[in-house]
């Protein structure tokens, strides 16, 4: 008996140590200490054993069955490891050093961003400094000194956010700003009130800006962006107004584009205009070469917005002597000219500013 348990322990021994894998070490147990597992057999056959034989033989038996759990535990332990290792190493040998690295996703600037410093950059290099001026405004700046009557429609609350605040006495109510001319009167008026006699006046402006009116719908926003420019000096006239607009056509949208411009009315310039832009599908032509009607413009043009030579009015509002003095000023939508320019129209304007990642990462 004793003899047969060595064997056995030896015999079990050794397979353990060739096992590479767990499952083959759960089977080696099943196979020795299982329900009919070789040591368990012999413990039961030890029942047959003469009395005085059985205490002796039992303890054998169970440091028998103690070394092959314990051996069985080592095993498992040291397969653990090695397969850690292996994995490594596996790991390790995959690195292949001219892989390309992963890129870290980087934002970027939103397209109404890129455009305002695109457009500020065709401006700078004719002179125009970008300046900015308050969002909220009074009366005076929006409306007033832009020669506009007290009864104008703009000034009424459907058009126009008012700001809950007691009016000011001089400048009247508090709004947010509806357009971006309400930086005329405050470039006009620091320029009048800081330029000394014998010294003329020269300004080139260019106030880009967010503006705010009572809409929202596919193709308005109840906030948008306006370029405004203004020039005001001696002997500025419509020419010099026609110069600027072709060189930012052809600048912003391309040289093949052309501007022209259309009698209108504003308040406060005279004569007004809308200026129009050659259309960049079909070139002015209004057909595209198979013969088919153009789809993007109105007979070859697009509008693009407003512009006049500053009313008399106006200068003298903001102190500027308007018989030595003339100028020409314009105001445009920063998405109008931005769709303009893409040959595209967004279903819905309001997707600008949805903060949609699948819409702006296009950009
Ligand atoms: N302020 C006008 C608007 O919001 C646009 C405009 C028209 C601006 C004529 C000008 C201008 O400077 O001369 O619709």
């Amino acid at each position: 008996m004793e003899n047969e348990l060595i064997g056995l322990k030896n015999n079990a021994v050794s397979l353990i140590l060739e096992a590479t894998t767990p499952q083959e070490l759960e089977e080696i147990r099943v196979q020795f200490l299982g329900r009919s597992g070789t040591l368990t057999f012999a413990m039961k056959e030890m029942a047959k054993l003469p009395k005085e034989q059985r205490p002796e033989m039992g303890v054998l038996a169970n440091e028998v069955k103690a070394v092959i759990e314990q051996a069985i535990e080592n095993a498992k332990a040291s397969l653990r490891t090695r397969h850690k290792e292996k994995f490594v190493s596996e790991k390790l040998n995959k690195i292949d050093v001219t892989e390309p690295g992963n890129k870290p996703s980087l934002g970027h600037l939103h397209l109404i961003t890129q455009a305002i410093e695109e457009i500020t950059t065709i401006f700078e290099r004719i002179g125009f400094a970008r300046v900015r001026y308050p969002e909220i405004e009074w009366d005076w700046y929006a409306f007033a000194a832009l020669n506009f009557p007290q009864n104008h429609p703009a000034r009424d609350d459907w058009e126009t956010f008012f700001i809950d605040q007691k009016p000011d006495v001089k400048k009247g109510p508090v709004v947010l700003t509806p357009h971006t001319s309400s930086g005329q009167i405050r470039e006009m008026s620091s320029e009048a009130r800081s330029h000394t006699a014998g010294e003329n006046i020269n300004i080139r402006m260019l106030n880009i800006g967010k503006c705010y009116r009572r809409q929202s719908d596919v193709s308005h926003t109840p906030m948008f962006h306006q370029f405004e420019g203004l020039v005001v000096g001696k002997d500025i006239s419509i020419s010099h107004l026609k110069g600027t607009l072709d060189y930012f056509v052809r600048s912003y949208f391309g040289e093949k584009r052309i501007s022209r411009i259309r009698p209108y009315h504003f308040q406060f310039t005279e004569p007004s205009f809308e200026v129009d832009v050659s259309c960049g599908i079909c070139l002015g032509k209004a057909r595209l070469p198979d013969g088919q009607g153009c789809k993007l413009c109105k007979a070859g043009w697009l509008e693009m917005g407003g512009a006049g030579m500053v009313h008399p009015n106006v200068l003298k509002n903001t102190g500027i002597d308007s018989i030595k003095y003339t100028g020409f000023a314009f105001g445009w939508g920063v998405e109008r000219v931005l769709m303009m320019k893409e040959g595209i129209e967004i279903d819905d304007l309001r997707t600008l500013y949805s903060n949609k990642m699948e819409f702006l990462e296009q950009f």
